[in-house]
């Protein structure tokens, strides 16, 4: 898509005391209010919820992947039936991963060719390549509203001269995304590695913002390093992106590094923690997460989280404790729809800080009553 400034993104408030921001996000199906959180629905599904109710938690984009659906029921089925909107019966925006991601951390990896990665499938062992042109090709048959360059993750710690390498293949194949790229109706974002080294995560902002993508991501991060060490790289990272375009930290976090993040000017969050952490009965709350296992909450007849609107707050921490003793589908169910709105409201009360100028304090606040906490 054209790369006009102020067509994909408008910032509309910036904070006074950090460097957070609010804006506008608009796609072909909708728009997005920024900073937002994209619940993970990597099969064409948010795991256990219906569409509706995903919604009602105030969710306005989710996220999907291209490594699954490419495996399985393949993208062309998708387009065949629709386009992954109709397939799944979302209709608001979706942001699909280019797979880069889950090649590494899913497949067993074969090789990695100048030409694409060349993996064995998870699912029946087959071998599957997946080059630049592909992954493009293959977000396109879905028809995402925001694709994502192929990129070249590495773990972390690693030798300088292996993120080295990664960083700058990584350059190379979203260039190859972007000749590839054809839809009108979807935006192209670049991705940033390089690892926990600021000069070659910078010479890579310089790179991708010299090609021109839609917005941009920050990616190779939560990768087991201490949270300090991330915050130290979006501090260098975050400023030095156009101030125009949305950014992207992708596959973070908990509810604490969102803030950090937004705080350094990220606008845009995807993270499987609220619905895998809900199917394994761990709830988030404002007071910190509570283990819904627990045999505490026996005869306990609060909900969860009194302060939360949700529809499984309706019912009390007994009966929650109960289904998931009992095995009953409707325990992680609930766990996980509660944990999204959970995410989703305190991505409104930021929004609402940025907007009073006081996002700062609101941070502050957080990181006193979740500093003891896995949170
Ligand atoms: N999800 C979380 N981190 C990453 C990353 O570095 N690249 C991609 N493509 N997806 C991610
Ligand atoms: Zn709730």
């Amino acid at each position: 898509m054209s790369t006009v400034g102020g067509e994909i993104f408008s910032v509309v408030r910036t904070d006074s005391q950090t460097l957070a921001r609010c804006g506008i996000l608009r796609t072909a199906h909708g728009i997005v209010h920024t900073p937002a959180f994209m619940p993970v629905g990597t099969q064409a599904t948010i795991k256990g919820l219906l569409p509706h109710l995903v919604e009602g938690t105030g969710t306005e984009i989710i996220l999907s992947n291209t490594y699954h659906l490419l495996l399985r029921p393949k993208p062309e089925t998708v387009a065949a039936l629709g386009g992954l909107h109709r397939f799944m019966g979302w209709h608001k925006p979706i942001l699909t991963d280019s797979g880069g991601f889950q090649v590494f951390s899913l497949a067993q990896l074969t090789r990695i060719e100048e030409r694409g990665a060349v993996f064995r499938s998870h699912l029946d062992g087959s071998l599957v390549e997946l080059t630049p042109e592909r992954a493009i090709e293959v977000q396109e048959l879905l028809g995402s509203d925001i694709a994502m360059v192929l990129d070249h993750v590495v773990a972390l710690p690693n030798e300088r001269s292996v993120i080295e390498d990664a960083m700058e293949r990584s350059l190379r194949w979203a260039e190859r995304c972007q000749k590839a790229h054809q839809r009108k109706d979807q935006w192209l974002f670049g991705i940033v590695q390089g690892g926990l080294e600021p000069d070659l995560r910078l010479r890579c902002v310089e790179e991708l913002v010299q090609m021109g993508f839609d917005g941009y991501a920050i990616g190779g991060l939560s990768v087991g390093e201490p949270p300090a060490e991330m915050y130290r790289i979006l501090d260098v990272v975050a400023p030095s992106l156009p101030a125009e375009r949305p950014r992207y930290l992708m596959g973070v976090g908990r509810p604490i590094d969102l803030l950090e993040a937004i705080a350094r000017g990220v606008d845009l969050f995807d993270c499987v923690m609220p619905t895998r952490n809900g199917r394994n009965a761990m709830a988030f709350t404002e007071a910190g997460p509570l283990r819904m296992r627990n045999a505490c909450h026996e005869r306990d007849p609060r909900p969860m989280d009194p302060t939360c609107p949700c529809l499984a707050c309706t019912f009390s921490r007994g009966y929650i404790r109960h289904l998931f003793m009992a095995r009953e589908m409707l325990g992680p169910i609930l766990v996980s729809l509660h944990n999204i709105a959970f995410y989703q409201r305190l991505l409104r009360q930021a929004r609402a800080a940025i907007e009073a100028g006081s996002f700062g304090d609101f941070l502050e606040e957080k990181r006193a009553t979740w500093s003891r906490t896995t949170m």
